[in-house]
């Protein structure tokens, strides 16, 4: 036995229970197993004492340490979990503190425009009807008076499948070829919303899909008077009543006359680089529907009439919030999308 090792051995196991703060309990470890402690010093003491007494005064010497480092471990908890306990206790709950928000999706732009013309078109009568994305040729090209080796087709750049004769459709067109044959001889008043896809290069102004929404009114006595009244009227809700829209003539097989319509540009006729200095921003395509057309559709282009009417959603969200890459539509940045 070695009374100077139990001595600190002692003293160091009852000063301990008493410790209740880290503070208390730092200065302990540096008092018995710090680099000055004293146990340290014990042991680097081991090579003054008689040989024979080294070993046994060595192993007893590292055996109080080890204990001593286990019960500063035990005690570091312990207090840690007092400090816990203590602050649950007395520390009050800080209603002010701003909560973990939870992120909320949010509409898309494509489909926020979507709606809001979808709403203007159902306030003057158009129902929407919707019909697929993969179409065949015939009904994209052919029924639309775009027989093979039309050059127009060259207006319609397109993604094949590897089945002969089914494309992605290139516009909603042939949409007015499923609903002529659905509600044929009856009248019709629908809008066709939905993606078409091109085989384009993609570029600011170019995707390879996008939106389109198709106009269609079938009856009789429907006159070109009515189709520029109604895109006028429809110009007017989505741009603004002051806003100017024009006519310009246009081909299109599917329509005879054929038009493209024009709204005043916001920099109002200034020229911007929205417009590329025009003044004017090209918003839809349309015409009164091509007697072949209607005859394709069931109906008799002596006897009934109708206008049709295509415009782009995305390019029209652009216009309105001065949006100048089509690319971040379908790009999935966050960036873009959390500013809507
Ligand atoms: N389908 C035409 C296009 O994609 C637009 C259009 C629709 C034109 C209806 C006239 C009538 O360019």
């Amino acid at each position: 036995m070695f009374p100077e090792l139990e001595k600190v051995h002692d003293d160091a196991k009852s000063s301990i229970t008493a410790i209740t703060d880290a503070e208390a309990l730092q200065a302990w470890e540096t008092a018995y197993l710090g680099r000055k402690g004293a146990i340290t010093l014990l042991l680097r003491s081991v090579g003054q004492l008689p040989k024979d007494d080294r070993a046994a005064f060595g192993q007893r010497a590292n055996a109080i340490r080890d204990e001593l480092e286990g019960l500063f471990r035990d005690r570091q908890k312990a207090i840690e979990d007092i400090a816990l306990a203590r602050s649950l206790e007395e520390g009050e709950i800080d209603v002010t503190l701003p909560g973990r928000t939870t992120p909320t999706g949010g509409i898309h732009p494509a489909t926020r425009t979507l709606r809001q013309i979808y709403d203007i078109w159902a306030d003057m009568g158009f129902q929407v009807f919707r019909t697929r994305e993969v179409e065949d040729d015939e009904t994209n090209f052919g029924l639309l008076n775009i027989p093979p080796h039309h050059p127009a087709r060259d207006m319609w750049d397109t993604f094949h499948t590897t089945t002969p004769g089914v494309i992605l459709r290139t516009h909603t067109s042939p949409g007015q070829i499923h609903a002529m044959r659905r509600f044929a001889p009856g009248p019709i008043r629908v809008i066709l919303p939905g993606m078409c896809f091109r085989y384009e290069q993609i570029s600011a102004r170019k995707e390879i899909q996008f939106n389109q929404v198709e106009g269609l009114a079938v009856g009789t006595n429907i006159r070109l008077s009515d189709l520029k009244g109604t895109i006028t009227a429809f110009a007017r809700r989505m741009f603004g009543a002051e806003r100017k829209v024009r006519f310009r003539g246009s081909y299109f097989p599917f329509t005879e006359p054929s038009m493209e319509v024009d709204v005043e540009c916001f920099c109002e006729g200034k020229g911007c680089s929205v417009c590329k200095g025009t003044g004017w921003l090209e918003i839809a395509g349309c015409g009164m529907v091509h007697p072949v057309v209607l005859r394709n559709g069931g109906y008799d282009p002596a006897v009934h009439s109708g206008f049709a009417f295509g415009m782009g959603p995305e390019r029209i969200t652009m216009l309105k919030h001065g949006i100048t890459d089509i690319r971040y539509f379908w790009g999935n940045d966050l960036r873009f999308l959390e500013q809507f």
